[in-house]
């Protein structure tokens, strides 16, 4: 299994982004994570299109773009032109062209494709789509929120997912986002996930030893 650790730049300081991707890089994070949201699937608004922009000049890491937004199949030309590697949208989300509509449009552009659910949706929602996907992204705290605690229903979607994916032979990648720390990551790797998210873990501090931190947990518990 290959492990990737996706830092949510959410928690960045938006001042001194490119030095702080930077850090993380240097440090062996594989993954940018991009957290959108628009003001009405979740209650927050945070960056966009402009912003992918600068970050893709600024870094060859992938950038694992996480939709929290109405009707994503709209952005989605937008998001593969701007440089984004990945785009996971929300089940729940899919309106105006459905779910599997939404995927193919990612996966036509050329990115990968995930799919994620809130805590409240059960993971039997993403069972129609999981032979499309290359990563189910489980949400560990209500979406719109970098610095919340992670919910301890997770540990069961998880199981749950894992039991679809192996009763499915499938391959794609668990992605875990929020409230991800070094106290419970060893537990969620031992869970299933192999892409994991962290926000104010890695950015509050010294970068560098947290990243660093996180690998060392993920070694022990691969
Ligand atoms: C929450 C976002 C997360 C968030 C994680 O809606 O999707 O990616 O930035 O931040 P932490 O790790 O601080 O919970
Ligand atoms: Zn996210």
């Amino acid at each position: 299994m290959e492990y990737k650790l996706a830092p949510s730049i959410l928690a960045a300081d938006f001042m001194r982004l490119g030095e702080q991707i930077d850090a993380i890089a240097k440090a062996g994070a594989q993954y940018v994570h991009y957290d959108v949201m628009d003001g009405i699937y979740v209650p927050s608004i945070s960056f966009g299109l402009p912003v992918l922009k600068s970050v893709r000049k600024g870094t060859d890491l992938f950038l694992d773009c996480h939709l929290m937004i109405m009707d994503p199949d709209r952005y989605i030309d937008e998001f593969a032109d701007c440089g984004a590697d990945s785009v996971t949208v929300h089940v729940e989300a899919c309106h105006d062209v459905g779910v599997a509509e939404t995927l193919q449009h990612i996966k036509r552009r050329g990115l990968k494709c995930g799919l994620t659910l809130n805590p409240r949706t059960p993971i039997g929602a993403l069972a129609p789509y999981l032979g499309m996907v290359d990563m189910v992204l489980v949400m560990s705290v209500e979406p719109g929120f970098g610095g919340q605690k992670l919910l301890e229903s997770t540990y069961e979607k998880l199981a749950e997912l894992k039991a679809l994916k192996e009763r499915g032979g499938y391959d794609f990648d668990i992605e875990v986002d929020g409230g991800v720390t070094k106290d419970n990551l060893a537990s969620l790797i031992r869970a299933g996930v192999n892409v994991i998210v962290s926000g104010s873990s890695i950015f509050k501090g010294d970068i560098d030893a947290n990243v660093k931190d996180f690998f060392a947990i993920i070694a022990e518990n691969a």
